[in-house]
């Protein structure tokens, strides 16, 4: 696991963005997993500004989310098919039925078909070569609540009390907030070629500390990346604040740079 710390959101972001410019440069075609909520949103600013001020090309690029609330329509200001919408796909130029975000308004009785399909369609783009990741406060990945098995696929799942606390923000009221969600499963994550946690805030910095250096376990679902050869996982001061071997993954990241190469 690569552990990046950097000052502050900014640098976070543009950090997280030099990554997916580098492969979308290597690899036209790529298929990108992509995640909602505040913590990539400069991430995905930093792409719009690359490809309007750097031509960054996105026409042939794939996505699919990890994710949506079950019950909301797409054009549901709350969804997140909107929300992708808004905060990078009006704005590249990406083709739209190259965007695949799960259809929360899929009926209960197709819903285990559908996700069976989500999965079908990831595997005939060849994969997710590089996913996005943030953290919930309960330390979840995609909507992997606390106790979702480590091998899990693309479900319809049911959101943990915290998670639906920390995401009324979106909302006018809690109670609107919905109480179930699509997502891909912990199994489908880990299936990624390469993977980018990001994590920003002194809120984040108990859960990433247990993620990262804590036991594997379903109790925090981010700390099955530790499964996973090629993860990079990238913090502000605030969110690494709580990390033990701080200064050795500065020392180590130091070092990859001498030496040009990301040592995992
Ligand atoms: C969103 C997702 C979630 C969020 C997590 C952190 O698609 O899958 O796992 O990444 O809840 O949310 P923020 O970034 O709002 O703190």
């Amino acid at each position: 696991m690569r552990v990046i710390i950097v000052k502050n959101y900014e640098e976070m972001s543009k950090e997280g963005a030099k990554m997916v410019k580098e492969l979308v440069i290597k690899k036209p075609n790529c298929v990108l997993g992509l995640a909602t909520g505040s913590t990539p949103i400069g991430l995905y600013k930093e792409l719009i500004r690359m490809h309007k001020e750097e031509n960054l090309d996105f026409s042939q690029v794939i996505t699919f989310n990890l994710d949506e609330y079950y019950g909301l329509s797409g054009d549901h200001p709350q969804s997140y098919r909107y929300f992708m919408d808004v905060n990078l796909f009006n704005e590249i130029n990406i083709k739209k039925e190259n965007t695949h975000v799960p259809d929360g308004k899929i009926p209960l009785d197709k819903i285990e078909e559908y996700c069976r399909e989500y999965e079908e369609m990831i595997k005939k783009a060849g994969g997710i070569d590089l996913q996005i990741l943030g953290i919930g406060g309960d330390g979840h990945i995609g909507f992997n609540e606390p106790g979702s098995s480590l091998s899990s696929r693309t479900r319809l799942v049911a959101l943990d009390e915290q998670t639906i606390r920390d995401n009324s923000r979106f909302f006018e009221k809690i109670e609107d907030v919905p109480r179930f969600a699509l997502t891909m499963g912990v199994g489908t994550i880990l299936e990624a070629k390469e993977i980018i946690l990001l994590a920003n805030g002194v809120k984040k910095a108990e859960v990433v500390a247990k993620a990262i250096e804590g036991p594997v376990t379903s109790q925090i679902t981010a700390s099955a990346l530790q499964l996973h050869p090629k993860v990079t996982v990238i913090l502000d001061e605030e969110a690494a604040s709580q990390l033990r071997r701080k200064e050795y993954y500065i020392f180590a990241h130091e070092a990859e740079k001498k030496i040009n190469l990301k040592l995992f």
